[in-house]
C-alpha cells in the first residue's frame, strides 16, 4: 500500500500517526495475545502508538516519554522529558524492572549528514536499550525503531548483550526508501 493510503487509513481509524500499522504487524509476528500489564512508550509523540496499546490491550498501563508535548489519551501517563532523564520520572522509576513491553519509534532530528545523523540514530538507540534493559521484567519484550546503515551491526550487537533473541522486522507499512528497520528482543 503507498504511503498516503496507510495515512489515510490511520485517519479513518481515529489514529494520530501511521507508524500504528507498523506496531501492529510486529506485534502480531511476535504474538499479540500476550497481556501486557505495564508498558512504555519512548519518543511517543504524537501519540499514535500509545493509542494503538490502550485500545488493544485496554488493562494495560501505559507510560509515554517526549520531548515533545503530546495530546493527552484516555488512560496513558504522559510525560515531557528528554530520556537521558528517564529516571528523574518518579512514577515510571518506581516501576524499573516491572515493564512488560518497551516500544521506542524514537528518531533525532536529521541533519542531512549522514556521519552525524548515524551518529545520533545510534546514540538513542543504545540509550533505548539500556532503558529497557533495566525497566524490563525478565522475558520483557523491546520493540525498537533503528536504520539500516554503518552502525546497524554494532547496534545489534550491543542488544545481544542483554537480550536472549534478537530479530529484525521491516514491516509492510513502511517506506521502502526510508531506511528504517525496526529490533525486537527478548530480555
Ligand atoms: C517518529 S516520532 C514517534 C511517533 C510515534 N510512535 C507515534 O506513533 O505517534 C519520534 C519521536 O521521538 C522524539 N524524540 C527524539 N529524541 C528524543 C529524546 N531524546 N527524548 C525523548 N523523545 C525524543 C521526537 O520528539 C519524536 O516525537
Amino acid at each position: 500500500m503507498h504511503a498516503d493510503n496507510w495515512a489515510n487509513k490511520a485517519k479513518s481509524m481515529g489514529y494520530r500517526s501511521r507508524a500504528v500499522f507498523k506496531l501492529d504487524e510486529i506485534l502480531n509476528k511476535i504474538g499479540s495475545k500476550n497481556k501486557y500489564q505495564n508498558v512504555l512508550d519512548i519518543g511517543s509523540s504524537p501519540g499514535g502508538w500509545s493509542q494503538y496499546i490502550k485500545k488493544k490491550y485496554n488493562k494495560a498501563k501505559v507510560y509515554a516519554i517526549d520531548i515533545l508535548d503530546m495530546e493527552p489519551i484516555d488512560g496513558v501517563n504522559f510525560y515531557q522529558e528528554n530520556i537521558e532523564d528517564i529516571d528523574n520520572i518518579i512514577d515510571i522509576k518506581r516501576l524499573k524492572g516491572a515493564f512488560n513491553l518497551v516500544i521506542s519509534d524514537i528518531a533525532p532530528n536529521l541533519s542531512g549528514i549522514s556521519a552525524v545523523d548515524n551518529e545520533n540514530v545510534f546514540e538513542l538507540n543504545q540509550l533505548t536499550i539500556n532503558i529497557a534493559k533495566d525497566y524490563l521484567i525478565s522475558d520483557g519484550f523491546l520493540i525498537m525503531k533503528t536504520f539500516q546503515n554503518n552502525k546497524l551491526k554494532d547496534l545489534r550487537k550491543e542488544m545481544e548483550l542483554f537480550f536472549k533473541i534478537v530479530q529484525t522486522y521491516k514491516p509492510a507499512a513502511s517506506k521502502k526508501q526510508s531506511g528504517e528497520i525496526y529490533l525486537f528482543g527478548v530480555k
